[in-house]
């Protein structure tokens, strides 16, 4: 059986969780949308249903995929609905329904509801994708309440740059919150992983940790209580082949690397169709053989190069870490160019293996 495989901590994703709520004090819906950013959304809701207040996704598919697996915990649909025609189903399931535009507000006040919906307004104060407009939202609110079809309304918005601990820009975002919702006595959510982890006078009843659930840090930074995070997923495999190369031989498509001395290669069961990034350059941190290694060359679809050189113990079938408890997924993807959120979301292929439940 080929060797490359996704183990799933869920000891760590419970840890994890409750980081959130301890640093916030608040309730947490823990964002398990895109499949639980690659770990499994089921597997992550059953894993956390005992404690968590409720969870998040992207749409009403991903919802209903908890209900059909047997969660019953609040889900919070973060784009709410994408066509009227899935408030039956909302009400049908119970999901509370974040109403980001206008047309949704007027969907609400034209649909007959079996059941009052409970609803999350969400302001655009300064991030420029999905909420609405400030002069709107007081507006909006006495709609909802008028149209007698809500049974809760919780407040909230979400910020652009709270990964950015130097910014004034979470900081302008709340004082546009405050003062669009000032009057409404209704609760609040704002704060997603880095705002919980590094902005701690933000208020909020509601917060919606993601990608700090999985382990992994929102900064590109050191920070303190990101420090406390446990990797949940540890994408690994073993050595299938290696060989010997003499100074000025190439590695791999392109011949991107030559080797500049004598060099011994371990070829790995993993390539960016299994989700592993093929824009990690040479250098990209790898544990093989329980050491810390570097990738060479190109990553292929399948397979990758990584430097046994200096690794004396290592040798076919060793086993590779590629992102994981030693090697941050963060690291990786900072190699790569880009976010720990998209190397999880591209994970494919690899079985997904779980303990800890
Ligand atoms: C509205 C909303 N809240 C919370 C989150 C979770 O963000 P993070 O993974 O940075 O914690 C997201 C993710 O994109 C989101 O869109």
């Amino acid at each position: 059986m080929r060797p490359a495989r996704a183990l799933i901590d869920l000891q760590a994703l419970r840890h994890n969780y409750q980081l959130a709520r301890e640093v916030t004090g608040a309730k947490a819906l823990a964002v398990i949308k895109a499949d639980a950013y690659g770990h499994g959304a089921v597997r992550c809701a059953q894993a956390l249903e005992g404690e968590a207040d409720g969870f998040a996704v992207a749409c009403i598919e991903e919802a209903l995929e908890l209900r059909a697996a047997g969660i019953r915990a609040p889900v919070l649909l973060l784009e709410g609905f994408f066509e009227a025609d899935e408030l039956a189903l909302i009400v049908e399931h119970d999901f509370w329904c974040v109403v980001h535009s206008l047309w949704q507000l007027e969907a609400i006040e034209q649909a007959s509801v079996a059941k009052p919906l409970n609803i999350w307004l969400k302001l655009d104060s300064g991030m420029h994708r999905v909420g609405l407009h400030p002069d709107d939202y007081q507006n909006a609110y006495q709609r909802l309440l008028a149209s007698g079809k809500v049974a809760k309304i919780v407040l909230m918005s979400h910020f652009a740059r709270a990964d950015e601990l130097d910014s004034a820009a979470s900081a302008r975002q709340v004082e546009v919150f405050e003062a669009a919702r000032e009057g409404l006595s209704a609760q609040i959510s704002l704060r997603n992983s880095p705002a919980v982890l590094g902005w701690p006078n933000i208020p909020s009843d509601w917060v919606r940790p993601g990608i700090m659930l999985y382990g992994a840090t929102p900064f590109e930074q050191q920070q303190a209580l990101a420090a406390r995070l446990q990797p949940v997923m540890s994408l690994e495999s073993k050595v299938i082949c290696v060989r010997e190369l003499p100074a000025g031989e190439p590695v791999g498509y392109g011949a991107q690397f030559i080797a500049p001395r004598p060099m011994r290669i371990g070829v790995v069961a993993m390539g960016y169709a299994d989700g592993y990034p093929r824009q990690a350059p040479t250098g990209t941190p790898v544990l093989v053989a329980g050491q810390r290694s570097q990738l060479l060359g190109r990553v292929s679809m399948d397979m990758l190069c990584i430097d046994l050189t200096d690794v004396p113990q290592a040798g076919l079938g060793s086993p590779v870490e590629l992102w994981g408890k030693h090697i941050l997924a963060s690291d990786v993807a900072a190699a790569a160019g880009t976010i720990p959120y998209q190397i999880f979301c591209n994970l494919r292929r690899v079985p997904r293996l779980y303990s800890g439940s």
